[in-house]
């Protein structure tokens, strides 16, 4: 929650998506394994709040990108970690994690189908492929808590759906096995 802290977030990263936009760049490309967009922070912010994130204590974020629903995730949970295989945006979430002085939160440099999953009581994904092509076979297999996913295109065809909402054009989907 803190709400004053997720502000803080969110300004930090508009600044940021600001500097793209005046390089003629937009803060969505493709990377080494996929294609990185960045989520709206209110939308993923009034997510968490809708399902209660404090609930849970170990939070990870398959493909984090830019590091920043981590870092707002880290404002509901003891732990917050990501998982991100471009270098470039893997060395933002790190530079603000940093600037913001988050310090439960952390970030791993790799493809996420190498990282056990195990340990985390939720997770989240904003995929960015089919969940067919290797994604939901990783979750049958390690998902012992639950599964937020992000995404109006991309669902698992075979873990359980507990809830689903929309948050302004989103749909937000709480699976488990
Ligand atoms: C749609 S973006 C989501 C970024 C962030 N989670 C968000 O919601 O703002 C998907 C990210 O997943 C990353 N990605 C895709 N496949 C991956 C893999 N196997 N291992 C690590 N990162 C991956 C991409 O590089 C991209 O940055």
């Amino acid at each position: 929650m803190k709400p004053r802290k997720f502000k803080e977030i969110k300004q930090e990263y508009d600044t940021y998506y600001r500097s793209l936009l005046k390089q003629g760049k937009l803060p969505l490309r493709s990377t080494e394994l996929g294609f990185w967009n960045a989520a709206i922070s209110d939308e993923v912010y009034a997510a968490f709040k809708k399902l209660n994130l404090q609930k849970y204590k170990n939070f990870m974020d398959l493909g984090s990108g830019d590091g920043k629903i981590t870092l707002i995730a880290s404002l509901f949970c003891k732990q917050a970690e990501g998982i991100e295989i471009d270098d470039e945006l893997h060395e933002k979430a790190i530079e603000y994690k940093r600037k913001l002085n988050i310090k439960n939160a952390d970030f791993h440099h790799n493809d996420f189908t190498h990282h056990s999953i195990k340990d985390y009581d939720i997770i989240f994904i904003n995929p960015d492929k089919p969940m067919e092509r290797g994604t939901e076979e990783k979750l049958l297999k390690e998902l012992n808590g639950k599964l937020i996913v992000h995404s109006n295109h991309f669902h698992p065809m075979h873990l359980k759906k507990e809830t689903s909402f929309n948050v302004e054009n989103t749909l937000i989907s709480l699976y488990s096995r």
